[in-house]
């Protein structure tokens, strides 16, 4: 996503769940100039193809992709921003790694246990692996911990396989942890994590048993971004949540075994343009899920034979 900046005109597909649920996101980048459009949409191919099946689709990444690859592959002009997943993503931002890495030193501190979120992998492997490639060296053992929503749980129950980027199979295969192309997540309100797959470095680092990870519920991830704003007067985007509920249990773990370590983990993002879903948290409207395994299960049936 690029705005109407430096000349240039910016079109967003945002999924359509996050779309309704995330009015103050999409209010931001319409103010910078940005026209934003609910996906799946009657605008291209790919989103005529799935309202044709699924009129009610919530969307998920993996179509909001195929929508925006669709208008960039048939306009010359226009080119796609990719904001997660591959690994030129993964590698700049891992200047949060870099940085931590500093500000630890300046601290005269070094995390015994790092803990990031999920969805595409690239806040994660941004805060990660400047600490893993650390262990690799032999220079420090900081374990390592990412942490999934439930309802999209890739790196716990994903296939390790080549699998595509978008559900209309418009990207080229990758080799990751996915759920299958077409699988459409609940509408959980952490829409940034509700993607099929994950970036092949962060696969195969866990393929290589470089770092663990685990997946929590909605509520207990909003418990614990209550629990991290009454505390620390932040309030975390709901992504977020996931980590920060990854580092709470990591302390509960200190406690019970009367240890202390260092916990570093990443605050990826401020909730204050997810209000909503605490409004509706508060108002006890949100809920967990279940591991939606038939549809997974349909899902990878699909699996591209490689
Ligand atoms: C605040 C926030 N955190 C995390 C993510 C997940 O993306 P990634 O796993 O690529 O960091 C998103 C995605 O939109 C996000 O908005």
């Amino acid at each position: 996503m690029a705005c109407a900046f430096f000349g240039m005109e910016c079109k967003v597909y945002m999924v359509r769940v996050s779309y309704n649920q995330k009015p103050y996101r999409r209010a931001l980048m319409e103010t910078f100039g940005a026209s934003v459009t609910a996906s799946p949409s009657s605008e291209t191919d790919s989103g005529r193809a799935i309202l044709a099946q699924h009129p009610d689709s919530t969307g998920s990444l993996g179509i909001a992709i195929s929508e925006a690859v669709e208008v960039a592959a048939k306009d010359a002009s226009t080119k796609y921003a990719l904001g997660s997943v591959l690994n030129h993503v993964l590698l700049h931002q891992t200047v949060i790694g870099l940085e931590s890495l500093e500000q630890l030193e300046m601290a005269g501190d070094y995390p015994d246990v790092l803990v990031g979120c999920t969805g595409g992998g690239s806040n994660f492997a941004g805060i990660a692996t400047p600490f893993i490639g650390r262990n690799l060296e032999g220079k420090a053992k900081t374990r390592v911990v990412a942490v999934e929503p439930a309802a999209c749980p890739s790196l716990t129950r994903g296939k390790f396989a080549y699998d595509f980027g978008d559900t209309s199979h418009l990207t080229p295969l990758v080799k990751m942890h996915t759920l299958g192309s077409t699988f459409v997540p609940p509408g959980i309100h952490a829409g940034g994590l509700r993607y099929h797959g994950m970036a092949p470095l962060v696969s195969h680092m866990l393929d290589l048993g470089l770092f663990e990870a685990r997946a929590v519920q909605q509520l207990d991830a909003f418990a614990a971004g209550v629990q991290f704003a009454r505390a620390e007067g932040i309030v975390p985007a709901p992504e977020a949540n996931h980590a920060v509920a990854g580092a709470i249990a990591e302390a509960l773990q200190c406690k019970e075994e009367g240890v202390s370590r260092s916990i570093l983990f990443n605050l990826c993002g401020h909730g204050h343009f997810d209000m909503q879903s605490y409004i509706d948290y508060a108002a006890g409207k949100l809920q967990n899920y279940e591991y939606p395994a038939e549809e997974i299960a349909a899902a990878l049936a699909g699996l591209p034979p490689v």
